[in-house]
């Protein structure tokens, strides 16, 4: 089932992205960086934040009490330049600012009902689209939002750890009805 995180979520989410997020990363990159990354931006009190933040909107997959994968959205405006300048609306597209599904759940479809929802959000919440970023050599998640309509509208760079990653900058803007 999808359904909005509490709490009590916030420790099996660090232990997800842990496994995760280094399939999002380049194979070359240090192991130090993605665990400098880890520590300071995904540990359980960063997703208590999350969850706390009334401008945050925080969803999980689950089956009982196993934890599938998780989104997060930011009902914010950005200030980041490089994204503000090629945003088709800056004042209402909504930031998908974290998307992970557990590696042994992945082409499974959990996915799918992760970002299904997150749209329904954006329409039920009367936002006009979503925007993320994702490295450029991370080949499955680029098919997997290029399937979902994010198109690639720039380029930004993501600092992580020492290194300095290439990332795409896309956009899933939606017409009336769309
Ligand atoms: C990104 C993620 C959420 C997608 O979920 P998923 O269940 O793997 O997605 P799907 O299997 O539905 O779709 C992935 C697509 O990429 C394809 N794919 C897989 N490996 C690929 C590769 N090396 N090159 C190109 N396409 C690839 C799959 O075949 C599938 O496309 P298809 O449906 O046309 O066959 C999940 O893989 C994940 O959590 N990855 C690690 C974390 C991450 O990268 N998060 C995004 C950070 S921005």
């Amino acid at each position: 089932m999808i359904r909005h995180a509490a709490m009590s979520d916030a420790i099996a989410m660090q232990q997800l992205i842990a496994q995760a997020f280094p399939l999002a990363c380049p194979p070359e990159t240090a192991k130090d960086d993605i665990d400098v990354h880890l520590a300071n931006k995904c540990s359980s009190e960063n997703f208590k934040s999350y969850i706390a933040n009334d401008k945050t909107t925080v969803i999980v997959a689950c089956d009982g009490s196993n934890l599938l994968g998780f989104a997060i959205l930011i009902f914010a405006e950005t200030s980041i330049e490089s994204v503000t300048e090629v945003l088709t609306s800056v004042t209402d597209t909504v930031e998908l600012s974290k998307f992970y599904v557990s590696p042994t759940q992945h082409g499974q479809g959990i996915a799918q009902k992760l970002m299904q929802r997150c749209f329904e959000l954006v329409h039920e919440l009367g936002w006009s689209g979503l925007w993320l970023n994702v490295n450029q050599q991370n080949k499955r998640a680029n098919r997997f939002y290029e399937k979902w309509g994010f198109t690639i509208i720039g380029e930004c760079d993501f600092i992580l750890g020492t290194s300095v990653q290439k990332d795409f900058i896309r956009e899933r803007f939606f017409t009336a009805g769309a």
